[in-house]
Order: structure tokens, then C-alpha cells, then sequence
């Protein structure tokens, strides 16, 4: 029997010091109300000089780790979805895997921009159902404030720091709801079991010049600031996203009705709102943290997922719609029973 990946508990970190919108209007020519009504941002965290994307994902794993009940040596897998880490290589996983005491196991990076998180669990529900892995540490980690061009208005008012994780486990019995435990996507039972249900992965690299950094070690060998066609991917994102949350519903036989919460990508409020509309979905169902967080990148979905878990929000049976898009374009969706 295929084994289910069932998200046993997450975690995420936001460094300490929030600056406002007021803050940013200071050091570039924009006001907090041109920001709030193009994005509905009103502030971001940002880190401190010295704290590298590795401190923020370790302080999220932590959390996920004790969220989920389990010890570090039962994890066999740690990936961290970044487009911000401490070095060229080695990757920032194998630094997280270190600062928690781990010396089994595997540890490698995923590079997939806003959509790093959903390329994440798609990664780690693929190693864990062809048995390579048992628990897998999955996180979504930046410190995207040291990519961003902090002269150009229109784009470092968008962007934060933060860090995201879960942790995913096989479970032989994920049928915590009287499913069926052998149903395949599609088949009756299959959709009430607990865990990842299935995931939807794209990518599009004849539009990467819409979203991309202007440096990289094989180019420039600088590390390069963020450029961005901003009303082209605002126009991509909704369309992309409303498209692959129907494509995650159709596989799996459920309708836009059975979705408890959308847990999207945190981009810019006016982008969840219009895919909520287009999909006919109530904005009371959808996840919102952007207004605190900004965009967070790839920390974004497990930073909004972590806090309507802990606020009650969330809760075990629910139908959860995660999505994203990013650089590349790349977009994708997953849709979870918690
Ligand atoms: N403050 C004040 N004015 C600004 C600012 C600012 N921060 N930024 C741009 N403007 C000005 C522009 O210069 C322009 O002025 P002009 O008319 O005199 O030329 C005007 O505002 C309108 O600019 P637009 O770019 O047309 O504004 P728009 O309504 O499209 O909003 C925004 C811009 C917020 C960037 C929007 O296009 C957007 O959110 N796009 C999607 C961005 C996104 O999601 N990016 C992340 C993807 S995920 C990833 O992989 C990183």
C-alpha cells in the first residue's frame, strides 16, 4: 500500500524588527497608502544584519519539530525551498541539519522562488510515497530584504523576511476519518483520508524575464537585486493560480465548495482577492497574513498555514487549498486533509 504523507505540525519565525510602510517612505518616494491600496501591505519583518536565512529556518524547524511531537532522530530528510540562502553552496538544508544535531539522513535545498514551498511538498510527498524517506522536515525560508533593490519603489516595498515548516511523516493509516486507506486519487474514500491528497506542479521559462534577479555566481558573479513586471505577473498569478487549484479539485473529485481554507501564497492582497473571486471562493476562506508579513517568498504559505493553525482556524478534518506562484513562472497547488 502507498503510504499517505500526513502533516504532523508546523512552525515558522519572523525576525523581530517590523518596518512600516511609513518606515519605507523615508528612504524611497511612496506613501503607506499608495502601498496598502496597491498590495494591502502594512508592514514586513526584516532581519537584522548577521541573521542569515539558516537562523530563521532553524527557529521555525524547532517550533515544527515540537508542534509535531517528534524527536530530530526520526527525521531522514530535510528540505528547505529558498531563493535567499547563507551561501552559493553548501546548501542552507545541511546547515539546518547540523544546527539540529542530525548526522543521518539527507538534506538538499529547493530553488522554485515564491513557489519553492509547493514544490517542497511536492518533493517530499513523492520521496516519502516511493519509501526513500519516513519524516521529512520541509521548510520555506528567506531573507529576500538582501536581493532587493532598496532604491526602487516598486519593488522593496513588497518584500519580507520569515521562515516556515512542517513536518511531513508516511503514515500507513492515514484513514483518521473512516476512508478508505487503499482508494487512489479520484476513488471514493480517498479524499476524507488525512495527509496530502495530491499535488500540481508548473512552470513556464519562456516568461522568465518577467520576475528575476539581475546577478547569479555563472553570469555576474554578484548576487543581484529583484526586477519585476509587476502588472504581467500580477496578470499570470491569477489566472495561473485559479487554473491549478481547479486542476487539484478535478483530480481528486472534490468541488471549490469542499475547501475549508485556501492557504495561498502571500503576494499582494488585490492577487488572493481576485483569484478568490474568479474562483468563486468567499475571502472569509482565504488565509490572509500579507498585510503583516508582505511576501515572504517561499516562507510565505507555512508562515500563513502556522498561524490558522495555532489560532484555531484551522482544524483536523478540514480541507486545506494551498498555491503559489513565483519566479520562472513557476506555479503549483496541493490540497490537504489536516
Ligand atoms: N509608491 C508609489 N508609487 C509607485 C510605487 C510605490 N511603491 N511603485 C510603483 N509606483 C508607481 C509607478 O511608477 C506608476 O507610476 P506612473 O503611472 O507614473 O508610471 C504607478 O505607481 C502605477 O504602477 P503600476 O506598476 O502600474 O502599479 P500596479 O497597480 O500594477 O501595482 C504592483 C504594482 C503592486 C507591483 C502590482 O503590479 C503587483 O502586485 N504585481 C504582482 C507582483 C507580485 O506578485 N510579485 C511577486 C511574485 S512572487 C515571486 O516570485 C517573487
Amino acid at each position: 500500500m502507498t503510504p499517505r504523507s500526513v502533516i504532523l505540525g508546523c512552525g515558522s519565525y519572523l525576525p523581530d524588527r517590523v518596518v512600516s510602510n511609513e518606515e519605507l517612505a523615508q528612504r524611497v518616494d511612496t506613501t503607506h497608502d499608495w502601498i496598502v491600496e496597491r498590495t494591502g501591505i502594512t508592514q514586513r519583518h526584516i532581519a537584522e544584519d548577521g541573521q542569515y536565512t539558516s537562523d530563521l529556518a532553524i527557529a521555525a524547524a524547532e517550533r515544527a519539530v515540537e508542534h509535531a511531537g517528534i524527536e530530530v532522530d526520526d527525521i531522514d530528510l530535510v528540505i528547505l525551498a529558498t531563493t535567499t540562502p547563507d551561501q552559493t553552496f553548501p546548501s542552507t538544508a545541511t546547515k539546518v541539519q547540523a544546527a539540529l544535531g542530525m548526522s543521518n539522513g539527507a538534506a538538499f535545498d529547493i530553488q522554485a522562488v515564491c513557489s519553492g514551498f509547493l514544490y517542497g511538498i511536492s518533493t517530499a510527498d513523492a520521496f516519502i510515497k516511493s519509501g526513500q524517506a519516513k519524516t521529512v522536515l520541509l521548510i520555506g525560508a528567506e531573507t529576500f530584504s538582501r536581493i532587493l533593490d532598496w532604491e526602487d519603489r516598486t519593488t522593496c516595498v513588497l518584500f519580507g523576511d520569515g521562515a516556515g515548516a512542517v513536518v511531513m511523516q508516511a503514515s500507513a493509516n492515514g484513514a483518521a476519518h473512516g476512508a478508505n486507506e487503499d482508494a487512489e486519487p479520484g476513488q471514493a474514500g480517498h479524499n476524507q483520508e488525512r495527509g496530502v491528497l495530491s499535488t500540481h506542479l508548473h512552470s513556464d521559462g519562456k516568461l522568465n524575464d518577467l520576475l528575476y534577479v539581475d546577478g547569479g555566481p555563472s553570469s555576474t558573479q554578484t548576487v543581484g537585486h529583484v526586477r519585476m513586471v509587476g502588472r504581467e505577473v500580477f496578470r499570470h498569478a491569477v489566472t495561473n493560480l485559479a487554473a491549478v487549484v481547479d486542476e487539484a479539485l478535478e483530480a481528486n473529485g472534490l468541488e471549490r465548495d469542499d475547501i475549508s481554507w485556501v492557504v495561498p501564497h502571500q503576494a499582494n492582497k488585490r492577487i488572493l482577492d481576485s483569484t478568490a473571486r474568479k474562483l468563486g471562493l468567499p475571502a472569509e476562506r482565504v488565509i490572509t497574513t500579507v498585510d503583516r508579513h508582505a511576501n515572504t517568498s517561499a516562507a510565505s504559505v507555512p508562515l500563513a498555514l502556522d498561524a490558522a493553525v495555532k489560532d484555531g482556524r484551522i482544524k483536523r478534518g478540514d480541507l486545506l487549498l494551498l498555491e503559489a506562484m513565483g519566479g520562472g513562472l513557476t506555479w503549483g497547488s496541493a490540497l490537504v486533509r489536516w
